[in-house]
């Protein structure tokens, strides 16, 4: 980062920005790739360049676009937002189907936009099967719609399923891909798109302040990162995996199933303890979880910064904390 070859981004002057876009698009199998401060700017610059004020997006009804981006659909675009209730973070062709709003109609508004989430965070960073990616594509493309991909977990859930992410990105208008999740940039995230497409996504940025000046200082950090964590994230989806088995094994409410990539939830409901409490106690054992959509579930996160040992660590103290007596 620290000598990275800059220069001024907001006139595409600097070559390391040019150079992570570059490789930002080839990865996710698209034109071009725009690159910005946050995933949160991405997935709203993609909602508006594919939709007119009033249109109506379907996304599914816990999605980071919905839940926890203040409402920026209708802030920004002025969109209608219609949330699909899934038991995974996953839903069909034919919701989409069944949602669909007359288009004929004088009255209603229309549906133009379907957003998937890959992974999705708030059923514990499962993964779209590509097959259910196609199936909701190949519906949306038959009525008509566009389609956004929210993939700021893209590379998690390509490494865990073994599909490539321009297998996913390329079936879809826009992806969002986040640089300061599992892949450790200090910040930066991107938006792939078609050609045409990624003028209007430049003019979004710079309406929304994202433009910047010599970016490449950060920009480099997104290069070293797809260059160096990519393939290094199945370290995270084994530990994750490692902490999961461990601490159900102890007795601690979690569901295996869930953990496909590098989260693991752990519901402190059936224990009796709100999750302040949760986390006050793990936090006093030195382990750090976050808080979920749902009101008892708690989240950890295995990531660049977290090792084996640490892994140890917290399999020893999180039931301690909880006060679960390990089982024998
Ligand atoms: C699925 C998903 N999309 C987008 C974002 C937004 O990322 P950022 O914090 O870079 O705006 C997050 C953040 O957690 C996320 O989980």
């Amino acid at each position: 980062m620290a000598s990275a070859e800059v220069g001024d981004e907001q006139k595409r002057e600097d070559p390391t920005v040019l150079e992570l876009e570059r490789r930002v698009a080839e990865l996710l199998g698209k034109d071009d790739a725009v690159y910005l401060p946050t995933a949160t700017m991405a997935n709203q610059i993609a909602l508006r360049i594919l939709t007119e004020p009033g249109d109506e997006l379907l996304a599914e009804e816990n999605a980071h676009i919905l839940l926890s981006e203040q409402g920026g659909p209708a802030a920004h675009s002025g969109l209608v937002t219609r949330p699909i209730r899934t038991p995974a973070g996953r839903f069909a062709g034919d919701d989409v189907r069944n949602l669909m709003r007359d288009r004929t109609s004088m009255h209603m508004s229309r549906t133009r936009v379907v957003a998937i989430e890959n992974t999705h965070n708030s059923s514990g960073g499962r993964c779209w099967r590509l097959e259910e990616v196609d199936d909701v594509v190949t519906t949306a493309r038959e009525l008509d719609l566009v389609v956004h991909l929210d993939g700021a977990r893209l590379l998690n859930a390509s490494v865990a399923t073994s599909v490539a992410a321009a297998e996913f990105g390329r079936r879809f208008d826009t992806v969002t891909l986040c640089l300061s999740k599992g892949l450790g940039c200090p910040l930066g995230a991107a938006l792939a798109t078609s050609a045409e497409l990624a003028w209007k996504a430049r003019r979004g940025k710079h309406l929304m302040g994202g433009a910047m000046r010599q970016a490449g200082i950060v920009a480099a950090a997104g290069i070293y990162a797809l260059d160096h964590n990519v393939d290094r994230l199945a370290d995270d989806h084994a530990r994750a995996r490692r902490l999961g088995e461990a601490l159900a094994a102890a007795g601690v409410p979690v569901d295996l199933d869930q953990v496909e990539t590098n989260f693991v939830q752990v519901d402190v409901g059936p224990l009796g303890m709100t999750r302040e409490e949760a986390i006050a106690r793990m936090k006093d054992e030195g382990v750090l979880l976050s808080t979920t959509v749902w009101p008892t579930k708690l989240r950890a996160v295995t990531h660049l910064d977290v090792g084996d040992d640490d892994v140890d660590a917290a399999i020893e103290a999180i039931p301690r904390a909880l006060g679960i007596l390990a089982r024998a």
